[in-house]
């Protein structure tokens, strides 16, 4: 479906039947980066502080990490981050995950309410992301407002001062963590990709960075959403909710399902590497394709009754992950701390019910699908 001007950004595309995004997600004519069309000219600067935040804008949306760049970069980065991420070491964090859902839950037991976003969403994989790259507890919470100005930046006009400190502040923060972990290395992954980065070119300064700040943000800002989501599409669907109480072993495809049905991210985009046709449509290099995995997920022409909420539903090639080379580093771990979350809640709070109007409910305005809270 073509857009004339998409923001001001030129000629678009939204694609948003299944067959077509998984034809442009596995189709290396398009691309991460424009900056692969031309890659001499665009050289990636470093960061000074003394940038405008326009500047800083720019540069964390072309920051040089697996997600961004094309091959052969991406192969390259991809590959010294996945050690980490094997199903093997996911699946070792299963007791620590556990152990985690079970004392935030204690915490709120009491109270009789609590805020499922505050007290139990967000803090669950961001204790994990943060164990896993080995950033100290008691900073923690600095990295909530972080992730949350900057990976909104582009929406904060009148608000520039602001997200220039911050980014300063996380940089200034990061560079210090990755001195000491030169000097003290732990079985962390930031340790690892340290190793790496001392061993030769494999990683430079600005990838380092860039690269650790992706995996922090990867690991906030989306399993928490896809824990909201599906405690609320559970609870506005009470036959899916008793069903998914009386027998526990479906939590694995419930969780399929409601990635499907309300996946934290609903779009991606790519840039066409050089003239294509599609559809009998011409798409001219250079031109953007919004990808809309949100409206995929609900094609009728893959999912039988896709606007129904299915906990049993057996084929389910959903594409909230994404696909092809980019396909989520991240779903076996997010798909193991959902699977916790789910099982958690549902086993210790049987009366689980929503504490305000359904009217009530705020989403955040990101390109993410993000409850602001969800008092349950
Ligand atoms: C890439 C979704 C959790 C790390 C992606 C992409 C999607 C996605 C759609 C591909 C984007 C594209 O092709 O343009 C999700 C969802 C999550 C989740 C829905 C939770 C429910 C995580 C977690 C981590 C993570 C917990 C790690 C801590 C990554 C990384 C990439 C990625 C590193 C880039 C992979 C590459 O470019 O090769 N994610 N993600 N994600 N995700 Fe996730």
């Amino acid at each position: 479906y073509p857009i004339d001007d998409f923001f001001g950004m030129g000629k678009a595309w939204v694609a948003f039947r299944h067959d077509d995004v998984v034809q442009i997600l596995k189709d290396p004519r398009f691309l991460k980066n424009m900056r692969s069309l031309a890659p001499q000219q665009n050289e990636q600067k470093s960061f000074e502080s003394n940038d405008s935040v326009s500047q800083i804008i720019e540069w964390l949306n072309n920051m040089p990490n697996m997600l961004t760049v094309d091959p052969p970069d991406h192969t390259r980065l991809r590959r010294l981050a996945s050690k980490a991420f094997t199903p093997r070491m996911v699946e070792e964090l299963r007791p620590r995950i556990q152990q985690i859902a079970d004392e935030l839950l204690d915490a709120v037991m009491e109270k009789g309410e609590m805020d499922l976003i505050a007290d139990f969403a967000y803090p669950l994989p961001i204790i994990v992301i943060s164990e896993m790259l080995g950033i100290p507890t008691a900073d923690r919470n600095l990295f909530r407002e972080w992730t949350h100005t900057l990976g909104n930046a582009a929406l904060m006009p009148g608000r520039e001062a602001e997200v220039a400190a911050t980014f300063e502040e996380f940089t200034r923060y990061i560079k210090s963590m990755l001195a000491d972990k030169r000097k003290h290395p732990g079985n962390d992954v930031t340790s690892k990709l340290v190793e790496a980065y001392d061993e030769g070119d494999k990683l430079n300064e600005n990838e380092l960075l860039s690269t650790i700040w992706l995996l922090i943000t990867a690991g906030h800002e989306t399993t928490v959403n896809l824990i909201g989501n599906g405690v609320l599409a559970l609870l506005n669907h009470p036959d899916q909710l008793r069903l998914l109480q009386s027998d526990p072993s479906i939590i694995p495809t419930a969780v399929e399902e409601l990635l499907r049905y309300v996946g934290p991210v609903i779009i991606t985009s790519r840039v066409a590497g050089e003239d294509i046709t599609m559809h009998g449509q011409e798409i001219r290099k250079g031109d953007m394709i919004v990808i809309s995995l949100g409206g995929a997920n609900l094609d009728p022409n893959k999912f039988a009754n896709p606007e129904a909420l299915d906990i049993t539903r057996e084929e389910n090639e959903h594409l909230a992950f994404g696909k092809g080379i980019h396909l989520c580093l991240g779903a076996p771990l997010a798909r193991l701390e959902a699977q916790i979350a789910f099982a958690t809640l549902l086993g210790r709070l049987p009366d689980l019910h929503l504490a305000i109007e359904p009217e009530q409910l705020n989403y955040h305005l990101t390109t993410l699908r993000s409850l602001v809270s969800l008092p349950v």
